[in-house]
Order: C-alpha cells, then structure tokens, then sequence
C-alpha cells in the first residue's frame, strides 16, 4: 500500500475507506478448499448471535446515551451495520484485542436518518433502522429491500405497524419515508409472523405515547433479547417471547449494557456437522434452551446430544436414519437450519421430505448438493432426499448464507477435494468458520483468486 510517508499524506478516514474496499475485494474472491472425511473432535465456542446483534444495534438510535453491547460476532452483518448507524452520524466504537467482540454506539447526532439502496440491498435487516430512526427524529427514510436469492421478502407488515402507530408512510423512487411527530400507541395485529418485524416496531413502539399491544407477534429467542435491552434502556415491554407483547410507552430512553444471546444458528450448524462427520465435539458457550426443535430432530434420526448449562456435547458412531422437516416460526424447527439438515438427510438412510414453510425459494443448496451425488427432488416448497448416497467432492457455489454453510459441511463429508466459491455469503453469518472447524481437525483452507505480486526471480533459477 505504500511508504509509511506516502501514507501518512492520504487522510486516515480515505485509508481506511481504500483498506475496507480492498478487505472487499479480496473477500468476495476467497473460497474454500475443503477435504473431507475427517471426524471432528473437540471444543467449539460459539459466537454472540448476528440475529440479536443487529436488532440490538439499531436500538441504539433510540437514545443519546451510549449503548455497550458485548459478544457481538465479528461478521460482515455487522460491519455493514456498523457502517450504515455511522452514515447517518453515529459514532461506533469498536473493542480490541480481548474486548474486540464489544462495541459502544453512541447516537447523540443522528444527522441523516437514511438507510441508502446500496446498503439495504446487501443486508435486508437494515430495515430495523426504520421503526427507532421515526420514534427518535421523527422521520426517517429507508430503501424497500426488493426481493432476494430466497423470495420475495416485503416489509409491508413493518409499513402497515407504523401507521397503526400514527405514521405517515409515503413511497418513492424505491424508498419508503415515514413521518410523525411522536407516535402513538394502538394496537398492530400482525397478519403472518415476521421476526424483523416484531421488533422493528416493537423499537418503535417504545418511544409512542401510551401503549402499545402487539398480536401474533414473533417468539424467537432474538426478539426477548432485544426486549431484555431495551427494557434496561428504560422500556417498559411485557410478554417478548410470547406471542403477545404490551409496550407502554415512555418519553425517553437511556444508555445500557448489554450481552448479546449465544448464535444458536451457528451452534446448530456444528451440530449437524459433528452427527455426520462422527468424532467428538463439545459446542461451548451455547444455549440449548434455544435449540430444542433440532434437538429433538437428531434425536429422531439417531443421534444423541448431552446438554450442559451452556454446552452441547455430540458423539456419534452410527447410521443416520431418515426423518421428514417442515420448517416454522420459533419454538418450530428455523428455516436457517433447513439447507444444513438437508446435507443430513442425503446421508441418512431412507427418505426424508422436505418442507420449506417461512421462505418461497429456499431450495437452492439442493442443486449444488446434486452435484456432489446426492439425490433430491425439489418440486415448489417440498424437497424429497432419497438417502443414504456417498458425496463425492465437486466446485460448488455459494447462493446465500446458510445454503453456503450446507454446502461446507457436505464437504466434510464428502470424498476428495471440494472446492466452494463465493464464501462471502458465509462470511455474511459465521465467525471464522474454517478457523473454528480446522481447531476441530476439519481439514478446511480459505484461499483467495488475487494473484501474489510478481516477484523477482530467485538466484539461482534459470
Ligand atoms: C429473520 C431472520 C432470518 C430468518 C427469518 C425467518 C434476522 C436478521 N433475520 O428474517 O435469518 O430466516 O427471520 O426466521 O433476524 N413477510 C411479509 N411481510 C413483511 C415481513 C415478512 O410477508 O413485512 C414474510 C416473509 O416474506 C417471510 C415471512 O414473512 O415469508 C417471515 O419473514 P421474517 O420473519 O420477516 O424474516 P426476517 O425478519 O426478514
């Protein structure tokens, strides 16, 4: 990149602009090369959970005080999230070394509520900034995400809460700008259940005047965190978790610390990774209490997991057994764990089907795991898995972030060299994955397509 002189003339916000570019570059080439077929044994520590984190990210726009948020994961979520609070005029601190998982926000002046195209194209849950950027300044102006590689996913239910709660909604050029003065309280019930939307009005919903009560709302382990921080923000919310939540507004928030719940996502992923590969891991730092549907699914394919306080212990010798999943809303088994089971079922004996509830194109990974030998029949929301076939390695390619993660574990599986492309959907969601599974004797190496600078020729070589 230069001279440390050279250097030292470009300001240090273009640097670290031109460093954040080039990290881009290069991340969006990286692949794995994965060869399988090693059993995987010992600890894996689980990260704070990204589906906590970012809600919780944008709960700090509803005060001036700083929020301190601990065991946030470092993934690209979240930097993008980082990235999108300090372009509308937040300051965003980030921990180092031992603190780097902790991160200060501080929204004191909020210049410009705007969540721009570029970004919310790249990461649909920074429409969360809507709901708290009108309860705070009164307005706010975010880009309609349009629809993505698993469906169309709308926020019309996100729209449809705020002007229960009294906001105007107008739509243009592909944004959606919302104005009140302060909103008030009502009652949203909402049609058909959505995570992101629970708890973006769920923010909003804080601040209103008067209260607030909330039907079929979202029960994910995610939504009672958020609720647990903004209730030490000041909120005064009851029955988060539940499928209905009463929030009666106050005219003001505070400051807060607060520790982001375990990734029970990423815990469920190494857990299907340690019933096909056999070995020995023990998942730390984890919640089992939110990970009882799985649970309860590779129990009915064969295989036993020892729960802890915050561990999970894995060990398995022996055949899968086929077993159907129908995808649903928490405590339901998570469409995020969908394409991960499926890598299971083609190594389980018999035939499972697939249904695939929450999300309209969720079957991507199908196809690419064909290609590695496996045998599924996608016919709209329902996959057949025709089990037990041998995978054998193949180039692959990464379509989203959890068919990604389905994708590495049938690597490990798999017979020869596998090699994925487009690992940045996987960086999207999972902290280091390939340094995680390669401390449990996975054999996983990330390689990037830049070609090293050209070099002089060694002395010596002809
Ligand atoms: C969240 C999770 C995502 C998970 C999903 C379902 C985050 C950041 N992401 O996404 O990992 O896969 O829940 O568990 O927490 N819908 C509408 N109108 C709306 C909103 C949603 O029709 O306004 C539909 C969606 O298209 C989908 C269903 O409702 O079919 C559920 O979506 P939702 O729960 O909102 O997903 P997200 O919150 O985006």
């Amino acid at each position: 990149m230069g001279t440390i002189r050279e250097l030292k003339k470009i300001p240090l916000s273009v640097r670290i602009r031109q460093q954040e570019n080039s990290g881009e570059e290069e991340n969006l080439m990286d692949k794995f090369v994965i060869r399988g077929g090693n059993p995987l044994v010992g600890n894996i520590r689980i990260s704070g959970a990204k589906n906590a984190a970012l809600p919780a990210m944008a709960a700090a726009i509803l005060t001036e005080e700083p929020v301190i948020l601990e065991n946030i994961p470092d993934v690209r979520d979240i930097q993008t999230e980082r990235k999108l609070l300090v372009s509308m005029g937040a300051e965003v601190e980030l921990g180092y070394g031992r603190a780097s998982h902790r991160t200060t926000i501080s929204c004191r002046n909020l210049s410009s509520p705007e969540a721009a195209y570029e970004v919310v194209k790249t990461m649909r849950a920074s429409t969360l900034v809507l709901g708290p950027l009108v309860a705070r300044m009164g307005r706010a102006r975010v880009s309609l995400p349009g629809g993505c590689a698993i469906g169309a996913r709308p926020i019309d239910l996100h729209i449809k809460g705020l002007e229960k709660l009294g906001a105007t909604i107008t739509q243009e050029h592909g944004y959606i700008e919302a104005a009140a003065e302060r909103l008030r309280g009502g009652l949203i019930s909402f049609d058909k259940i959505t995570v992101t939307g629970t708890e973006d009005l769920m923010m909003a919903a804080t601040l209103a005047e008067g209260e607030t009560v909330m039907e079929n709302c979202a029960r994910e382990p995610e939504v009672a965190d958020l609720a647990a921080l903004l209730n030490k923000m000041g909120a005064n919310i009851e029955g988060a978790g539940t499928s209905i939540i009463r929030i009666m507004g106050v005219s003001k928030l505070h400051g807060a610390r607060h520790r982001i719940i375990p990734d029970r996502i990423e815990a469920g992923t190494f857990l299907i990774a340690g019933a096909l590969t056999g070995g020995d891991i023990t998942l730390t730092s984890c919640d089992p209490a939110h990970l009882g549907a799985l649970l309860h699914k590779l129990e009915e394919c064969g295989v036993t997991v020892q729960p802890g306080t915050d561990t999970l212990r894995i060990t398995n010798g022996h055949r899968l057994h086929a077993a159907d999943l129908t995808t649903e809303e928490y405590p339901g088994f998570p469409t995020d764990m969908q394409a991960q089971y499926m890598t299971l079922a083609t190594q389980a004996e018999g035939t499972s089907v697939v249904t695939e509830n929450i999300f309209e194109n969720r079957f991507m990974h199908a196809q690419e795991l064909v290609r590695m030998g496996a045998n599924i029949k996608v016919d709209g929301r329902r996959a057949v898995v025709h089990g037990f076939t041998p995978l054998s390695a193949a180039a692959v390619q990464c379509s989203d972030l959890r068919a990604s993660a389905s994708l590495v574990i049938a690597a490990l599986v798999a017979d020869g060299e596998t090699i994925i492309d487009r690992v940045y959907h996987i960086d999207r969601g999972y902290e280091r994955i390939e340094e995680k599974l390669r401390g449990v004797g996975a054999q996983i190496k990330r390689i990037g397509e830049i070609l090293p600078k050209r070099t002089a020729a060694p002395v010596g070589a002809a």
